[in-house]
């Protein structure tokens, strides 16, 4: 099996949590980038955002996915954004082995609508607005997203199923 998973997806498409679950399945170290980040900078990202701009965050975001290239038996939920800036998905690809989460732009919108998180790309959005953002955005980041190694549906996803998908990786 390989050393590095990677969740790669939208936001909101409950990266964090498979993670969890899946690290637990496989017997991983469990790491969310976008933790990794605000423990490394001491700030939240939504705060990060407002106080710096996107493309800082991306560099600072690249230079924490590439420390974990250093890490071995982990699984790494990255930011929606991680694998389509600085060709993080072709080096995820060297480095790990990608697992996509797919859900639909409606799916995604409830489910950001109801989130705790704040996110600095959608914060204020309501309903259409958001949907139409997701759209645009989707479709924009699809192309990187489709390099995965390992493409499934996150709504009802059989976590020891995708486990056992993964262990047969070399
Ligand atoms: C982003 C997704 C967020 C976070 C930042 C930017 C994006 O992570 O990295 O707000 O560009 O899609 P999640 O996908 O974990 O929400």
């Amino acid at each position: 099996m390989k050393e590095r998973i990677y969740l790669i997806g939208f936001m909101g498409v409950g990266k964090t949590t498979l993670g969890k679950k899946l690290a637990r399945h496989l017997g991983y170290r469990f790491v969310d980038l976008d933790d990794f980040f605000e423990a490394k900078f001491k700030i939240e990202i939504y705060q990060f955002f407002n106080k710096y701009d996107e493309p800082l965050f991306r560099k600072l975001e690249h230079d924490r996915l590439e420390k974990t290239f250093e890490m071995e038996g982990v699984v790494v939920s990255t930011g929606g954004g991680t694998p389509c800036h600085y060709h993080g998905i072709e080096e995820i690809n060297r480095h790990g082995l990608s697992v996509f989460l797919e859900m639909p732009p409606a799916a995604i919108a409830h489910r950001l609508i109801h989130a705790r998180r704040k996110r600095p790309l959608v914060v204020g959005k309501t309903g259409e607005q958001l949907t139409q953002f997701i759209r645009k955005k989707l479709s924009e980041r699809q192309g990187c997203y489709e390099k995965a190694a390992i493409k499934t549906h996150a709504l009802h996803l059989n976590v020891a199923a995708l486990a056992s998908e993964i262990q047969k990786f070399e």
